[in-house]
């Protein structure tokens, strides 16, 4: 089986996560460096040192940790030795110096030079705080070696919030030590999104205003909030799922070639085409943005609960937990192509992915044969599951007269024997410790993104005529979404399998 990640290993190092008891840590980050560990992408010498406020042990963490490894392996002695685990008070500076006199015997012990990767794991609230009490005790200098953070997401809860999280952390660390993570950068399939654009002389040509009538992408998911109430409740789908993981599959759909593919080049295109945003009017936000919270139901004869009634959220609650938008990016290559982007919890199935409409023909020839506006051809770049890519377009039914039927031609990443996706979380980690920040955000990138949806969240807070419309949990959401899309068309629906669309394909 072939592991495609890079062929150079990074240098020896630590690396530091704090809020090393929570979730994605056991679920994410160790079983993520794990992978790199045993397909041998680390350099000998490395440690993971875990931090949070609970007391542990080394061994008490390592045990909590082995659950979250791959059950056919045997518990790696080896791996699980190099783990280690310190309690911090977070709010206390003396706490930091312990910390640093920890790494600096880890470093003696274990023959490592102080290159650091601090992973920010922890509540938003910690952001600013932690990377700052870091400088205080000197953990920001990179003298003796790299001192790198990596900041998940939420990157702030409003624009100025994100502007402030930027300057806090810019008044002690240069940008290049900032990795904001977005984890559908990581995923293989929106990286092919890059070499479908530019690797292929077909599709650029026709990659503007001139042949495509618009552009849909669904990021759908058919879980709930899965026990995250408390947290989701204060997010909601526009700043959980667009501000970050659409909006950045927006900015590759749409960005012009960058130079090079080098981590500015590609950053700065797309910064560019945030910039170009068209900003929406107040008084279009009811038109042009409906949300909507899914409401209790029963899905394949099984009694859902609403999102009202989950653990966490606030009985009253007005959190989307769908989004469905209409906007426009203002440049040159996009002038007045609309672009349809949805997101949502509790919809029919699990599927992400981007949909190019072409224009239709400009005479329709064999319209007699039944052939209509609905039949344009169509370019389906698959995210997930079943990553791939569709073309949609019309043949001859073969018989007597001219009878035009819409056929796909499609190409499934896992035909691509042999070949094991990486997680992306093993991509993003092993590109930060190589100092590549190509699938990180930027800090004005981050801005910009949230620069275009504020005005949405507080049109949202202040304005209670703009309605939040239910949805029965299972189904696609507020049928208000479709009359986003002019005339008779409407989004497509897709299935699990890449080639199957249609309402009701997953029952
Ligand atoms: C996370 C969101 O960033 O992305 C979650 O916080 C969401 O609410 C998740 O479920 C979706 O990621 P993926 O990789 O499963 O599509």
């Amino acid at each position: 089986m072939i592991y495609p990640l890079k062929t150079k290993t990074p240098e020896p190092h630590i690396i530091v996560i704090f809020g090393a008891s929570g979730d994605l840590t056991k679920r994410k980050l160790i079983p993520a460096i794990y992978q790199l560990f045993i397909n041998n992408h680390l350099p000998e010498n490395f440690a993971i040192l875990g931090t949070s406020r609970t007391k542990l042990s080394d061994d008490e963490f390592r045990g909590r940790i082995t659950e979250f490894l791959p059950a056919t392996d045997e518990p790696n002695s080896e791996f699980l030795n190099k783990i280690y685990y310190q309690s911090i008070d977070y709010d206390v500076n003396e706490e930091y110096i312990r910390l640093k006199d920890r790494l600096s015997d880890l470093n003696i012990k274990l023959n490592i030079p102080a290159n650091y990767l601090f992973y920010l794991s922890t509540p938003p609230n910690l952001y600013d705080l932690i990377p700052e009490r870091l400088a205080i005790a000197n953990l920001h200098l990179q003298t003796d070696g790299f001192k790198r953070l990596i900041i998940e997401k939420p990157f702030g809860n409003s624009l100025n919030s994100a502007k402030s999280l930027n300057v806090s952390l810019l008044k002690n660390y240069e940008e290049n030590q900032i990795y904001r993570i977005d984890h559908y950068l990581g995923k293989e399939s929106v990286q092919n999104l890059m070499v479908t654009r530019f690797a292929n002389g077909i599709y650029e040509p026709v990659w503007n205003r001139n042949f495509i009538s618009r552009v849909e992408i669904t990021s759908a998911e058919s879980l709930g909030v899965e026990g995250r109430g408390g947290y989701y409740d204060h997010s909601g789908a526009m700043r959980d799922m667009v501000q970050n993981h659409l909006l950045q599959m927006v900015g590759l759909v749409a960005m012009e070639p960058p130079v090079v593919i080098e981590a500015n080049a590609i950053r700065h295109e797309v910064m560019k085409v945030f910039q170009s945003l068209q900003p929406i009017k107040p008084e279009d936000i009811g038109k042009q943005v409906i949300r909507g919270q899914y409401t209790a139901s029963t899905i394949k004869g099984v009694a859902t609960a609403g999102y009202r009634e989950e653990p966490g959220v606030d009985p009253a609650s007005h959190t989307e937990t769908y989004v469905a938008m209409k906007f426009f990016i203002d440049n040159w290559r996009w002038a007045g192509v609309p672009f349809f982007i949805r997101t949502g919890k509790k919809l029919p199935t699990r599927v992400t992915e981007i949909v190019i409409e072409f224009k239709p023909t400009p005479h329709h020839l064999f319209a007699q044969g039944g052939l209509d506006q609905n039949t344009s051809n169509q370019l389906i770049i698959r995210i997930q599951p079943d990553e791939g890519l569709l073309l949609k377009f019309n043949m001859k039914e073969p018989g007597a007269g001219f009878k035009v039927n819409q056929v796909n031609m499609d190409f499934h990443y896992s035909d691509l024997a042999n070949v094991k996706l990486p997680a992306a979380y093993e991509r993003l980690l092993l590109d930060c410790l190589m100092g590549d920040a190509t699938l990180y955000s930027r800090g004005d990138t981050a801005e910009a993104a949230w620069n275009f949806i504020q005005p949405i969240l507080d049109a949202w807070t202040n304005d209670p005529s703009i309605p939040i419309y239910g949805y029965p949990a299972g189904t696609w959401g507020p049928y208000e979404s479709d009359n986003l899309i002019e005339g008779d068309m409407t989004w497509r629906y897709p299935c699990k399998n890449l080639s199957d669309d249609g309402l009701y394909c997953e029952l």
